[in-house]
């Protein structure tokens, strides 16, 4: 069972994606019982007519027992210029949260969505005391589809031309875009691009939520897939390389802090972390983001 803690537009457009696919049974557990007993009355007329899977809404925890996966996507409210404006209350959420997951699927496996992301991830894991390979913070996954999805407007191509579209650091805005890496039909896209143009795409990619703020209220489409595609590797176990936030000991040259690094996800979450050899500029600035975490992890 797939258990989601909360039920808003992120938490639905995930439970709809996995439920469509059949990948299992779905439990929505949200403060307000009636939201998640009334999303997943709607979810389950899209359960396919051979599939198996059911859909279910509660506001009471305990049901969550049993679950192999937890998703997290609770909010104590809306950010609008940043997404540490309300960390305080997220992180007293995600402590509360943390209690319950350990008490009542201590074997899980759990990915965070929750912003500030980063910061979340290394609370759940460090007050949990999970194997920091069963704690995934997904977020620069989603960061990368950007960075993609950018670099597919700027030359007028399709998406599928660019391989290893790559951010890496803080879901926010030290997070790095690894231009050093993308490719365009096989061919560095470092050498297509100025200084300038590079600066430009990165601006983009960390203000890509910004844009979505002012069009469409929040994210919710590109968040779930990316969140659907670890959770159908983790249920299929279908060996899934993408960037994720893990809590780091010493990998990229960093410790204690969650950041987005590339990983190798199976069954078992987190099988293997991913070192890459970034330039020199790459390095500097992913070194800057994981300080810019831990700065707001002291400040807790
Ligand atoms: C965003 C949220 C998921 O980047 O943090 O849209």
């Amino acid at each position: 069972m797939i258990s989601i803690i909360g039920s808003g537009k992120v938490g639905t457009a995930i439970a709809f994606l996995c439920i469509t696919n059949s990948l299992d049974d779905i439990l929505f557990v949200n403060r307000t019982k009636s939201k998640a007993i009334g999303e997943a009355l709607d979810i389950s007329n899209a359960i396919p007519a051979n599939s198996n899977v059911t859909i279910h809404g509660t506001d009471d925890f305990s049901k969550i027992s049993g679950s192999n996966i937890v998703v997290i996507t609770a909010s104590t409210g809306t950010y609008l210029k940043s997404r540490t404006e309300m960390m305080d209350a997220q992180v007293k959420m995600i402590k509360e949260i943390s209690n319950k997951i350990k008490k009542y699927c201590p074997s899980a496996i759990v990915l965070v969505v929750s912003n500030p992301l980063d910061v979340l991830t290394f609370i759940f894991q460090k007050e949990t005391q999970f194997s920091r390979n069963k704690v995934i913070g997904i977020a620069s996954s989603l960061d990368s589809s950007r960075f993609r999805y950018l670099l597919s407007e700027k030359f007028g191509i399709k998406q599928s031309q660019i391989t290893d579209a790559l951010v890496m650091g803080e879901h926010g805005d030290s997070m790095v875009p690894i231009f050093s890496r993308v490719k365009i039909n096989g061919k560095n896209v470092s050498e297509m691009l100025n200084d300038s143009d590079k600066k430009t795409i990165s601006t983009e990619t960390q203000n890509y939520w910004r844009s979505l703020r002012l069009l469409k209220t929040r994210s919710e489409f590109g968040i779930a897939k990316n969140t659907f595609d670890v959770i159908r590797a983790i249920i299929d176990n279908d060996e899934l390389v993408i960037p994720a936030s893990i809590v780091l000991n010493g990998e990229y040259g960093e410790k204690d802090v969650a950041l987005g690094i590339p990983v190798k996800i199976n069954k078992n979450g987190i099988k293997e972390i991913i070192e890459i050899k970034l330039n020199e500029q790459e390095n500097k600035l992913l070194k800057i983001s994981a300080q810019t975490i831990r700065n707001y992890i002291k400040s807790l």
